[in-house]
């Protein structure tokens, strides 16, 4: 057995001691986010110390735990909190939460973050349901022998966000009156916030956020098949031209307040999914 495919299974022992429910859903709760897993009925949490190849996150806005139970009726797994690369986590920390909930049998996976916001139409506290992504990070977690149980060689990327989820999503926003884009993250790093040259580049190369994760788990998504929902929250604008300096609380506020609007999108989605 390949050693990812052992850690994955040990994590997945050390869930299905809490429950042997079958989670449809898997959701990745970023900064700021954690509000979803107040709604989740019949709930069990387990710290990430508790879980085998689960390394202990500090984070501020991360609460660090798994929380299994349902949503809308729809059982899901949530992970709150998330690993990151500038932290020193390696990409097969990072992506393993995602294979994690493969393993147990989800076949839908959310993926929400806290973004920079680089479209200069867009506001403060806006959402963006991620239509498509740019990976800056230079780090891929396929590189290596794959194993092919995990999934194939070369997967492809023409859609790697789910078209039907996604145009749920929106119809969702719509119907609730929340103002959601859709558009392209781009991932770094960081950890340092980016040059004013760095946010211009982006933003001509195509990218309307800029965020320090998600494109690694979404990588490893693909690769295992299953379909993808990303949300991001526009939590500072980006804008090369009038840039002043970010401030941490502020983002992790941003992020707080709209968090609630993330919520009613991604609850209703799971619920008709
Ligand atoms: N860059 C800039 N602003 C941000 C980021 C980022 O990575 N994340 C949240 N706001």
């Amino acid at each position: 057995m390949s050693d990812m495919m052992e850690r994955i299974e040990k994590a997945a022992d050390a869930i299905k001691a809490h429950g042997d429910e079958t989670p449809r859903v898997g959701v990745i709760l970023g900064t700021g986010l954690g509000a979803l897993a107040e709604d989740i009925e019949n709930s069990t949490s387990i710290p990430f110390e508790e879980i085998p190849g689960f390394p202990s996150t500090t984070l501020a806005g991360h609460a660090g735990q798994v929380t299994l139970g349902r949503i809308a009726g729809v059982s899901i797994i949530t992970f709150e909190g998330r690993y990151h690369a500038y932290e020193g986590h390696s990409v097969e920390t990072i992506t393993l939460p995602v294979r994690l909930a493969k393993a147990l049998g989800a076949e839908i996976l959310v993926v929400s973050n806290a973004a920079g916001c680089l479209n200069p139409q867009w506001a403060r506290g806006d959402l963006m349901i991620i239509e498509d992504q740019i990976n800056m990070m230079g780090i891929n977690p396929l590189i290596g022998p794959n194993d092919d149980r995990l999934g194939p060689r070369f997967p492809d990327m023409c859609a790697p966000y789910d078209p039907e989820l996604l145009s749920l999503a929106q119809e969702i926003a719509i119907k609730e009156g929340i103002k959601a884009h859709r558009g392209v993250y781009l991932a770094v790093t960081g950890p340092n916030l980016e040059t004013r040259a760095e946010y211009r580049f982006m933003r001509m190369i195509g990218a309307d956020a800029v965020g320090m994760s998600t494109v690694p788990e979404v990588i490893a998504a693909v690769h295992a098949g299953l379909r993808v929902l990303g949300v991001s929250i526009m939590t500072d604008l980006c804008l090369p031209d009038a840039l002043g300096p970010a401030n941490i609380e502020e983002i992790i506020a941003v992020a707080n307040a709209a968090g609630p609007k993330m919520t009613a999108i991604v609850r209703e989605v799971i619920r008709r999914a």
